[in-house]
């Protein structure tokens, strides 16, 4: 494992997962060991496309948890630009603080999706959204918690691995050792360079505990969320035991051509790429998302 992204493995965090059945999104809850400090990783806000309708259930189980609890939220922190959900991190951040953080190349996403909607100037595009945009190796606490963002690029161009002590939360890089791998066909996607990523992730301590931001149950099983190094080294069935990038690139792509947009790819995309803010009112003081038609 390259040094630059060793932390100490001592610090074990509790980790709470919040599963959202509507977009099969696991949001967590990850508390320092050694004080009420914690961070909050992909939250979820609900909507009712169908009626363009929003709500806050599942982020307000995760202010009622932090409270409950009497946690100190210190970060929420985004995997990634998520094409599946809406982030709820600005409502968290409203009731409990805390910084909101995401990878450095949240601007290059901006830059392709900004373009897509037709955003005017007043989308900045320079991720000014968020308090900290991470760059790879960047390292930072969550109370005592020694933590580094790792950037794991591939499913999106701004994708980052966040290690919290020896708990990793991966976002799209890798699913539960049998659901393998999330596509790399978004714009700025890549599978060879999602290969080389999940290959950071790999080099990992074997004993890292490996945290999920998607399970979609395959075969029946119930859904589950955590895993380690160790066992997604051995049994990754689209990566693991010893499987060639060659390998991975042909499987990844071919399987990508088949899978339709995710449902809510149009509203999370405008959102997300705000921060988890929804558009702006227009004149008539009410806010719309759009949908631009051929262009996805
Ligand atoms: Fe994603």
């Amino acid at each position: 494992m390259r040094e630059t992204y060793a932390t100490d493995h001592s610090q074990k965090p509790e980790v709470t997962g919040f599963f959202d059945p509507a977009t099969n999104t696991i949001s967590y809850v990850v508390k320092d060991p050694a004080s009420t400090a914690c961070a909050i990783v992909d939250s979820v806000m609900d909507i009712d496309y169908a009626a363009g309708r929003i709500s806050y259930d599942h982020a307000d189980d995760l202010i009622a948890f932090v409270k409950d609890h009497g946690l100190t939220l210190e970060w929420l922190i985004e995997t990634h630009v998520h094409a599946d959900h809406l982030s709820a991190a600005p409502y968290i951040q409203a009731a409990l603080g805390g910084k909101l953080g995401i990878g450095r190349h949240i601007t290059t996403v901006q830059e392709t999706f900004g373009k897509v909607f037709n955003e005017g100037t007043e989308f900045q595009r320079d991720g000014s959204q968020f308090d900290r945009l991470f760059e790879d190796g960047d390292r930072y606490k969550v109370g005592t918690l020694d933590c580094v963002a790792i950037h794991t690029p591939g499913h999106t161009p701004a994708c980052m691995t966040h290690v919290m002590g020896d708990a990793g939360f991966v976002g799209d890089t890798l699913f539960m050792p049998d659901g393998g791998s999330a596509r790399a066909d978004f714009p700025g996607g890549d599978a060879g360079v999602l290969y080389d990523s999940i290959q950071k992730v790999l080099a990992l301590p074997d004993d890292t505990r490996l945290f999920m931001c998607h399970d979609y149950a395959p075969n029946g099983r119930d859904i589950r969320w955590e895993t380690s190094v160790r066992e997604q080294k051995e049994h990754n069935i689209h990566v693991g035991a010893g499987k060639t990038k060659e390998d991975f690139v042909k499987f990844r792509t071919e399987r990508d051509a088949q899978l339709d947009m995710p449902r809510l790819i149009i509203p999370s995309l405008q959102v997300n790429m705000r921060g988890g803010d929804l558009p702006p009112a227009d004149d008539s003081g009410k806010r719309f998302l759009k949908v631009p038609l051929n262009s996805l």
